[in-house]
């Protein structure tokens, strides 16, 4: 081992007695294996009411990354018990065949969620396709109409990724309300939304991005802290809070071909009370409960509440 590596790791054995902090470790892989297993109940509650969940999977062009992320959504929903279709157009697809396409899957009533694998090949105008997909089928939780719900407090589908971290935060035992929850990174499908969830969990919430002024002053106030910035090792030891917890949304891939967060975790580890590892933290997560949305949407549907999560709290004060 080389003396680089030999110093940091003496260095956080030092914090961790300083400290006298280990984080937890919270097991993503374990946790979602856990909720696709409950959603899986909620499945055959629902066949034995007569109704089979359908998510259908559009996914235009042949992007590798894409085109794993896909495969792995249907197995995991085939699993589950749910009806899969995944419906792949060429990369020349038009815009009005993928609109026309959408249009189909929105009259079809088999059809309970509707998902088009982002990012869409260049020429295609990814806006205007997500506003066509019914908001009711939109597990994804980007349609306008779901955004305003969720910021209006009313019931509606709401991104995986971040209703991913909301549910590793319950399940881990994190309390979220009162507490100051700092979010870096401001896109339409990590930190806005999750903003939202943790305001609407009585939190108090700052999001930081590209252009806040001193990250790590604001990081330190944080008793609850995000990062979705995709910045390898952006987040170091000493811009958190001792006893933190920490969820890491990066995925950033290291020199040598490994995958690893935003979070320098072993370092952070000897600091935060709480931290997902990259992989296997809140990556996991995403399907899952995607999956949860499309059950939610089967059953609303027919006017059940079956596997509803509650609507977030609508209270201005
Ligand atoms: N591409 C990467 N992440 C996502 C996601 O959460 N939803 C969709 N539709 N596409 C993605």
């Amino acid at each position: 081992m080389s003396q680089v590596v030999q110093g940091k790791g003496a260095d956080d054995a030092a914090r961790k007695l300083e400290t006298g902090m280990t984080a937890k470790r919270i097991d993503g892989k374990a946790i979602a294996a856990q909720l696709r297993a409950e959603v899986a109940e909620g499945v055959a509650e629902l066949v034995q009411l007569g109704v089979r969940p359908g998510l259908t999977v559009v996914l235009v062009g042949e992007d590798p990354a894409s085109q794993v992320y896909v495969r792995n959504k249907d197995r995991a929903a085939e699993a589950a018990g749910f009806l899969v279709r995944t419906i792949k157009l060429p990369a020349e697809t038009t815009q009005a065949e993928l609109m026309e396409a959408v249009a189909k899957l929105n009259a079809d009533a088999s059809v309970h969620g509707i998902l088009v694998q982002l990012p869409l090949p260049r020429g295609l105008d990814e806006d205007a396709v997500v506003r066509a997909i019914d908001p009711d089928k939109d597990v994804d939780g980007l349609h306008p109409e779901n955004v305003a719900r969720l910021v209006m407090g009313s019931e509606g589908l709401v991104p995986c990724t971040p209703a991913g971290c909301i549910e590793l935060l319950d399940r881990s035992g994190v309390e979220i309300e009162g507490r100051h929850a700092v979010v870096v990174g401001r896109s339409m499908l990590v930190g806005k939304p999750l903003a939202q969830l943790l305001l609407a969990r009585n939190a108090t919430v700052t999001t930081c991005h590209s252009r806040s002024r001193d990250l790590p002053a604001l990081c330190r106030q944080a008793d609850i802290l995000v990062s979705a910035v995709g910045r390898l090792g952006l987040i170091r030891a000493d811009w958190v809070r001792p006893g933190a917890a920490v969820l890491d949304v990066g995925i950033n891939r290291r020199e040598d071909g490994k995958l690893a967060g935003d979070v320098a975790y072993e370092e952070v580890s000897a600091v935060a009370g709480f931290i997902t590892p990259v992989p296997g933290g809140v990556g996991p997560m995403t399907i899952a409960m995607l999956l949860r949305n499309t059950l939610t949407a089967a059953a609303r549907s027919r006017d059940l509440e079956l596997g509803a999560p509650k609507a977030p709290s609508s209270d201005p004060s």
